[in-house]
Formats: structure tokens, C-alpha cells, sequence
């Protein structure tokens, strides 16, 4: 591609991440504007552009994605909507940012993994943002050092205050634990090969039907294991905690202790209440290195190739939660552009 001022970015999907991401391109990072918003609820994508001078709107992403001001998409519709987009910027070779997941199932994350590879060069970024989060980044480099001996075990929390009403037990694994799913794989460098998940009787705070919290296990190709609590009503704050058991020692992140208080005999900090709260440096490093990696004609973070395995655990998560037992994770043989 060649260096232009800006990247002129196609954002399909302007709800909660959508418009985030919107704001966030137009404010914060630099070398790309919006110029185009795309939602099928016309209304909300007309009131997410309205601020940008010159900016499209429109209900149909594949008619935006044909326009002459468009170079690149950022995909932030639900998973379900993801592939169609997908396979229409890979059409027209156009870079694309997919939010997590890059698509609800290993079948159709294999279908664009192969489209990719028709096109015969990378083009897709997924949004597993914390790669971009600083205590991850830490994590993962101290572990590199090998200072700590081989990882053994990760034990991983993941907690949110309260569910959408949509969320499903399913979703617990599809939606939530997809980002320990990847920070698994990318903190130790190994594929994930089984999952099972086990469950205590429901929260009396979760809503009726709904498994909650979840204990999940993975095992890894590397023979190290990850375990996940996963807990989305757990009514007190958003908390994302890591903690990576090595041969020599132990590395911890999450903890929130960037701010403590000391006062009145007591000693304390205040907790995140959501991830836009949590994540959001990670969210602009995130977008910031894509829109520099885009322009320079490269693809640096995580790809299709770590979306469809990720879409595959949690296929065999789901169905490790409904049908019970340790559910093998079958991957095709990883194509030669990822390696
Ligand atoms: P949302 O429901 O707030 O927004 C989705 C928007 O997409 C809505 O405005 C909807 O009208 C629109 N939409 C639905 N079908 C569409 C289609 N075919 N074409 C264009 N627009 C369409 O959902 P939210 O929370 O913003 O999630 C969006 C994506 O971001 C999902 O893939 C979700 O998994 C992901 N996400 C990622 C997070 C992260 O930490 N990386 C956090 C939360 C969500």
C-alpha cells in the first residue's frame, strides 16, 4: 500500500466496541481517520459518525468496503457477522482489525484461514487486545528471559461484575475465556490440545439457567496447564488476573495495586468496573500498532491463524461444559504463511 497521511478506515459494527474504537481512532492514535460507519441500525451509526466531517454511513459493509475512501476495515459487528466482512476484505485484499472472535467456530474461522491463504498474504489482525496490555507485555517478556525455568501451570481469573442478558452459559467460554484461550497460547508459545470444564452450583446472583462461574482447564501441547475461573457476575468489579507457575518461581499480574491508600486504619485501592476501564491503554496500543503496522504494508499482531485456534478451544470448551468430560481440540496442520 502506499504511505498515505492517513489511513482511511471502514468501521463495521458502532456499538459499544464500534464506537469505542471510532472515538479512539478520531482522538487518540495517529495516521488514520474514520470515513466510514456501518451498522444495520442505521440510527446508531448515523449518531457514531456524526461528529466525523465527511464520514459515510451505511447499513451494507460490503458496499462500504467498495468505496473509493475506504482502505482498511476495523470489524467490531458481532462473531456471528464476522465472516461474511471478512471474506469481502480479503476479496478486495483490503487489511483488516476483527474484534475477538474472528469468527464463532472453527468451520468458519478455517474458511477464512483458507481465503487468506488463497490471497496468499496476511492481511487480518484479531482483537486479542491483551497482548498490548503493559503487565501482560511484562509477563510475557520475563518469562522469555527463561529466568523462571519452563511454565508449568497458568492460573488464570476472569471476572466481571454482571452479565449482558443475552450472555449464555456457552458464552461464558465462547465470549470470556476466548482471552485467556489466547493469552495462553501467546504467553507460553504452545497450542492448546484439550479442555474441561467443571462448574459449582451456580451463583444465586447469576440469572436464572445461567453456569456461573465456570473452573476451566487447558492443556497444552507443551505439557503446561491453564486453568480459568471464569465468573461474570461476580458483583464487586472487572478482574483480569494471570498468574504463571514456573520451575524456579512464580510471575503475577492483575492485581490492581497501581494505586494504594493508606487511611483511617485501613489500607486499599478501587477496582476496574468494566474492560473499556481495564483494558483501554491496551485498546489504543492495540489500534496505534495496527494502523503503523497497516501503513507500512505488514501484519504484526495476532492473525487469522491464532483466531481459528482459538475458535476451536472453545468450540471443544462449549461442548466440554455441555456435554461433560475432557474434549480433545483438533486442529488442521498450521499453513506454512503463519508459521
Ligand atoms: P454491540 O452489540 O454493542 O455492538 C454490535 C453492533 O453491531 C450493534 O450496533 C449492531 O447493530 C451491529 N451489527 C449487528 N450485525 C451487524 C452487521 N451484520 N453489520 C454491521 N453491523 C452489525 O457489541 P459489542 O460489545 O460492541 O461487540 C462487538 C464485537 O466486539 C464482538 O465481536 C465482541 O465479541 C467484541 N468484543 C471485544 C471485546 C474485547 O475486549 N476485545 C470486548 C467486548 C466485545
Amino acid at each position: 500500500m502506499t504511505q498515505r497521511a492517513d489511513l482511511r478506515v471502514a468501521v463495521i459494527g458502532s456499538g459499544r466496541m464500534g464506537a469505542d474504537h471510532v472515538r479512539r481512532i478520531q482522538q487518540t492514535i495517529k495516521g488514520a481517520r474514520v470515513t466510514a460507519v456501518v451498522d444495520v441500525d442505521a440510527e446508531r451509526a448515523k449518531r457514531v459518525a456524526a461528529p466525523i466531517d465527511g464520514c459515510t454511513v451505511s447499513t451494507d459493509p460490503l458496499a462500504a468496503l467498495a468505496a473509493d475512501d475506504v482502505d482498511a476495515v476495523l470489524i467490531a459487528s458481532p462473531g456471528p457477522a464476522h465472516e461474511a466482512t471478512l471474506l469481502a476484505a480479503l476479496e478486495r485484499d483490503l487489511p483488516v482489525l476483527c474484534e475477538k472472535p474472528l469468527t464463532p467456530d472453527a468451520a468458519s474461522a478455517l474458511r477464512v484461514l483458507e481465503a487468506e491463504q488463497a490471497l496468499g498474504h496476511r492481511r487480518i489482525q484479531v482483537g486479542f487486545m491483551r497482548r498490548y496490555d503493559a503487565e501482560y507485555v511484562r509477563l510475557k517478556a520475563l518469562l522469555r528471559t527463561g529466568q523462571l525455568g519452563r511454565p508449568l501451570m497458568v492460573h488464570n481469573r476472569h471476572r466481571n461484575v454482571a452479565s449482558p442478558p443475552f450472555f449464555t452459559s456457552a458464552m461464558l467460554i465462547s465470549d470470556s475465556v476466548a482471552h485467556e484461550v489466547d493469552a495462553t497460547r501467546w504467553l507460553l508459545g504452545h497450542e492448546i490440545t484439550a479442555v474441561t470444564v467443571l462448574r459449582p452450583a451456580p451463583s444465586a446472583n447469576a440469572p436464572d439457567h445461567l453456569l456461573d462461574p465456570q473452573f476451566v482447564v487447558l492443556e497444552t501441547d507443551g505439557g503446561a496447564l491453564s486453568d480459568v475461573e471464569i465468573f461474570v457476575n461476580c458483583g464487586f468489579g472487572y478482574q483480569v488476573q494471570a498468574e504463571v507457575v514456573c520451575e524456579r518461581g512464580t510471575a503475577r499480574i492483575g492485581d490492581g495495586h497501581a494505586l494504594v491508600t493508606h487511611m483511617a486504619a485501613r489500607w486499599g485501592g478501587t477496582i476496574a468496573q468494566d474492560y473499556t476501564e481495564r483494558f483501554a491503554d491496551a485498546y489504543d496500543r492495540e489500534v496505534q500498532a495496527w494502523v503503523d503496522a497497516t501503513r507500512r504494508g505488514e501484519v504484526t499482531g495476532p492473525g487469522t491463524w491464532d483466531g481459528y485456534a482459538a475458535a476451536a478451544v472453545c468450540e471443544a470448551g462449549v461442548r466440554a461444559l455441555e456435554e461433560g468430560g475432557r474434549v480433545t481440540v483438533e486442529l488442521v496442520d498450521k499453513p506454512a504463511l503463519y508459521r
